[in-house]
């Protein structure tokens, strides 16, 4: 019997289940330009309305990863990697990977651009001048071998399948389904040659994701698919209701990742955590490794990796013409910050992009002097701006006064919120 789009759609639409032949069928059909963007667009709704089961969203996951080349470390062994569905902050790929480095493990990450309010880790090390992000698949699999871990951009034709059913579902009111995220983050994990993987699901304002009910289904949805696909996944769902460090602004970022390897005393403390338990769970995804965590091993490792991508860490440093510090109006806790409004703030500061391909300016950021829940005293300094104009520094400035909050009580909502592991367990 020969397949056909229309008999698909309709199936899906009517609540039908898809065999894994006409999964492979639809997702081959759009790659090779044979199914017109119509049917794809009618297709998505009657997956957002009528949902995929787990071996459809398998099937999906396995059609997209296999939809471009997919990367195989073999020679390296088990490979570990991780990913986060974006937040304001986040700067633990940059403090984990090494950190699981130096308990032994082999970690080849490709990473990506920000956009909008999230920054992305490829521009973070850009931020190191002379760090380079495009490694060849060879080079990068050298470097694993050597340290243990490399950061590179997406050279590669990995996954054409997930760039075009996500610009249909960003157009189509499409993109709010779990089964199709489930399977657009996965497929390009695998694409990338995993085979552990751990995922920071971000919860909260400024987070893809913003009440716990909905990314507790997409982490157990995932974790669910990697026993489909054999592949050992773990979920951690962690707090983006605030900016997640101190530092926001790619140079400030990896500074403050930095302060964090090195246990540097004004080190932001839920980076901190956070990036343990990543850490600590990537490592216990392959039983070969140290079950104990080394920082300072694991700034050796960052190091290398730098100086191996040749980047000069010691011309790290933040060079901003204007600056101006915001100041607390009373005595009281840090109590609250908005992660969506700050990320927004440092996004306009050109710290990021409003869309693809816009330029952005490592040398800007806002600099928390407090943690969340730290005790603030009236007149204490709670944050520097550092801005490219007087422009950019007093509107960045009116709009901090606004959103970071000094209260009675203290900010108290955990960092990690639940972890959810894969297999027996
Ligand atoms: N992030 C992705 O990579 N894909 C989605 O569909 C949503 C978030
Ligand atoms: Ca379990």
């Amino acid at each position: 019997m020969s397949l056909n789009v229309y008999d698909i759609i309709v199936k899906k639409r009517d609540g039908g289940v898809l065999s894994a032949d006409e999964i492979v069928f639809l997702i081959d059909g759009y790659v090779s330009g044979r199914i017109p963007d119509y049917q794809v667009a009618a297709f998505l709704m009657a997956v957002y309305f009528q949902g995929l089961n787990s071996e459809e969203t398998a099937d999906l996951t396995m059609a997209m990863a296999r939809s471009g080349k997919v990367l195989d470390f073999n020679d390296l062994g088990f490979v570990l990697d991780k990913h986060s569905t974006g937040g304001v902050g986040d700067t633990t790929t940059l403090i984990v990977l090494p950190l699981v480095a130096a308990a032994g493990g082999r970690i080849a990450k490709m990473s990506g651009r920000g956009l909008g309010h999230t920054g992305g880790t490829i521009d973070k090390l850009e931020a190191i001048p002379g760090f380079s992000t495009s490694l060849s698949v060879e080079a990068m699999e050298a470097q694993v071998k050597e340290i243990g871990l490399a950061i590179v951009g997406q050279t590669e034709n990995l996954v054409p399948a997930d760039k075009l059913l996500y610009a249909l579902r960003d157009v189509t009111g499409t993109i709010e389904s779990i089964p199709l995220i489930a399977s657009s983050i996965m497929s390009k994990k695998i694409a990338g040659g995993a085979q552990g993987i751990v995922l920071d699901v971000k919860v909260g304002r400024g987070a893809f994701m913003k009440n716990i009910e909905e990314a507790r289904k997409l982490a157990e949805t995932m974790v669910a698919l990697g026993d489909l696909v054999g592949r050992k996944v773990t979920a951690v769902l962690s707090d983006m209701d605030v900016p997640l460090s101190k530092a926001q602004g790619n140079t400030l970022e990896v500074i403050e990742a930095v302060n964090v390897l090195t246990l540097a005393e004004t080190r932001s403390r839920r980076l901190q955590e956070l990036s343990e338990v990543l850490a600590a769970e990537m490592i216990r995804l392959d039983s070969s490794l140290q079950p104990s965590l080394d920082f300072s091993k694991a700034y050796e490792r960052f190091a290398s990796m730098v100086e191996r991508q040749g980047g000069d860490l010691a011309k790290l440093k933040l060079d901003a013409p204007f600056k101006k510090q915001v100041t607390a109006k009373a005595d009281g806790f840090f109590a609250d910050a908005d992660a969506l409004a700050v990320g927004q703030i440092v996004r306009d500061l050109g710290a990021g992009r409003k869309v693809k391909g816009d330029p952005i300016n490592p040398n800007v950021g806002v600099l928390f002097s407090k943690d969340l829940g730290e005790r603030v005293a009236k007149g204490e300094v709670l944050a520097t701006v550092y801005a490219q104009s007087q422009e950019d520094l007093d509107r960045a400035v009116a709009s901090l006064e606004e959103v970071l909050v000094v209260g009675p009580k203290p900010y108290d909502r955990p960092v990690v919120l639940d972890v959810i592991r894969g297999g027996d367990e």
